[in-house]
């Protein structure tokens, strides 16, 4: 798959995974949103570069964050958005993807932005486009790259730096897309340990993490960090959950102000979204001084921008 998104002269064609992308390019994605962000707050007119450009937004599945700042990006950015309305839809009148992607490129639909439960449906659909360009705004527990971005942009803002930061990732790491995005971006761009952290359930085999330590103890693995990374359990992506003590997990694995202190005292606080307070996260931290979950949300406007002004090469 990380082939498949990149053209023959070597530029990005499509953005379906972090993995492989290489820290020049990852890194020309977070200067470009930087660039496009100061001019926003600025005040400064935005570059049109997408006018006359049609983005598609093709969610399978629920989103707040990723599919409204996605048609955000691609409107200030001077593009036509189609939110295209599943449930009302002819898939289902039982058409296929592909034949519902071919149908919107034959309306000139420039990207589709795409979320699906099924690991590799983007990049199935960009084995499919003619020309149009395919972004993958999260598909199973597979990647979901632009949230991956937005927490390497926002890593970045706070620490200036990604390499050599200590960052530990606490929660359903087995079912979660943002694990595997982050871990893959985090890598890159030369974090010096990434630490997986859950119930034994929940976490996931070792070769599917590579570089990373993986453990059950949460308190150890906060020692020193520089961010903490929470998820949320992905109750929609496990098929037999088990009965689940909501005390007893936040009691070992839910991110009080007590235990956040075993990290470095400017560590940053990151949650992709939605939380569920008193579950992985106490409130208190949610809303406390070093919660970056808002600038998170911010800058996943600025990382979708760039992702479509490169991919449509404008
Ligand atoms: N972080 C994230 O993907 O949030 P949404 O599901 O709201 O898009």
């Amino acid at each position: 798959m990380p082939d498949l998104q990149l053209a023959a002269d070597g530029r990005l064609r499509h953005l379906l995974t972090l993995e492989g992308l290489g820290r020049s390019r990852i890194d020309a994605l977070l200067d470009r949103a930087a660039a496009l962000r100061a001019s926003w707050r600025s005040g400064a007119p935005l570059p049109p570069v997408l006018e006359r450009l049609t983005v598609a937004n093709l969610f399978f599945e629920a989103s707040t964050r990723t599919r409204t700042s996605f048609e955000l990006a691609a409107r200030r950015l001077g593009a036509q958005v189609v939110n295209f309305d599943i449930a009302s839809s002819s898939t289902s009148k039982g058409e296929t993807l592909e034949d519902t992607l071919a149908t919107l490129e034959a309306m000139d639909a420039d990207a589709f932005v795409v979320r699906h439960r099924e690991n590799g449906t983007p990049a199935r659909l960009a084995a499919h486009a003619r020309r149009a360009v395919v972004l993958n705004a999260g598909d199973g527990n597979h990647a979901h790259p632009t949230q991956g971005l937005l927490d390497l942009l926002t890593l970045r803002d706070h620490k200036g730096h990604v390499d050599g930061l200590d960052v530990v990732i606490c929660g359903d790491i087995r079912h979660s897309r943002v694990a595997r995005s982050d871990a893959d971006g985090l890598r890159a761009l030369g974090a010096a340990s990434i630490r997986l952290c859950g119930p034994r359930d929940l976490l996931p085999a070792a070769a599917d993490f590579p570089d990373c330590s993986i453990s059950e103890d949460f308190d150890a693995a906060l020692d020193g960090v520089d961010a903490v990374i929470m998820l949320r359990i992905q109750k929609e992506r496990i098929e037999h959950l088990p009965d689940l003590d909501q005390d007893g997990y936040f009691g070992r694995y839910g991110l009080t102000a007590a235990r956040l202190a075993r990290a470095r005292p400017d560590a940053v606080v990151m949650h992709p979204g939605p939380m569920n307070r008193g579950i992985e996260i106490a409130s208190d931290v949610a809303d406390g001084p070093q919660s970056v979950v808002l600038e998170q949300v911010a800058n996943g406007i600025f990382v979708r921008m760039a992702a479509l002004a490169e991919l449509l090469r404008r």
